[in-house]
């Protein structure tokens, strides 16, 4: 069986719904920025901080192309990895890609009291959340499916996210 690939903005509820689609579905739960923290041994801040972005980018995609060879699990991604094409092509071989959306202002307000994101830590955080957003927009139109999550609880979203997996086969 394929895997569930969540794609989406920081803050869209791929990593709450990733886990929540997979105790559903019994399926296994990843998440590549986890998996990148473990094959660094640091976290994500600190490869920026240390390495920059492009590097974190190729561990990214590094990992990208690992997970994407396994079969049946259900996959969270950093924010970013629609960036690279290779990245899309890997990781829709492997499986069906669903890119959460979110408002920008409710993706502010969840974002706001975590400090793990380092693309965030800046003086006016809403302004950085448009302007990605805007930029990386043609990017996440390349999912095969898109759910604003803006007013729906995980459950709800957990729920579409499995109709649309079953649809998709
Ligand atoms: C990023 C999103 C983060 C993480 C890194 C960069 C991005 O993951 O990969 O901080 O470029 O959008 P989440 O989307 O899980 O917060």
């Amino acid at each position: 069986m394929k895997n569930i690939v969540l794609l989406g903005f920081m803050g869209t509820g791929k990593t709450a719904i990733g886990k929540r689609v997979a105790e559903k579905l019994e399926m296994e739960y990843l998440d590549i920025d986890n998996l990148i923290e473990l094959e660094a041994k640091i976290p994500i801040s600190e490869i920026f901080s240390l390495f920059g972005e492009e590097h974190f980018r190729d561990l990214e995609s590094k990992i990208a192309k690992t997970v994407s060879k396994y079969e049946n699990k259900v996959i969270a991604t950093g924010g970013g990895i629609v960036l690279r094409k290779e990245n899309m092509d890997n990781l829709r071989q492997g499986g069906v890609l669903i890119c959460l959306t979110a408002r920008p202002e409710v993706i502010l307000e969840r974002t706001q009291k975590e400090h793990h994101r380092p693309l965030l830590e800046v003086d006016y955080p809403l302004v950085t959340i448009k302007e990605l957003l805007a930029y990386r927009a043609p990017f996440y139109a390349q999912a095969d499916y898109s759910l604003d999550t803006s007013d729906l609880t995980i459950e709800q979203v957990a729920e579409k996210v499995i109709a649309l997996f079953k649809e998709s086969k």
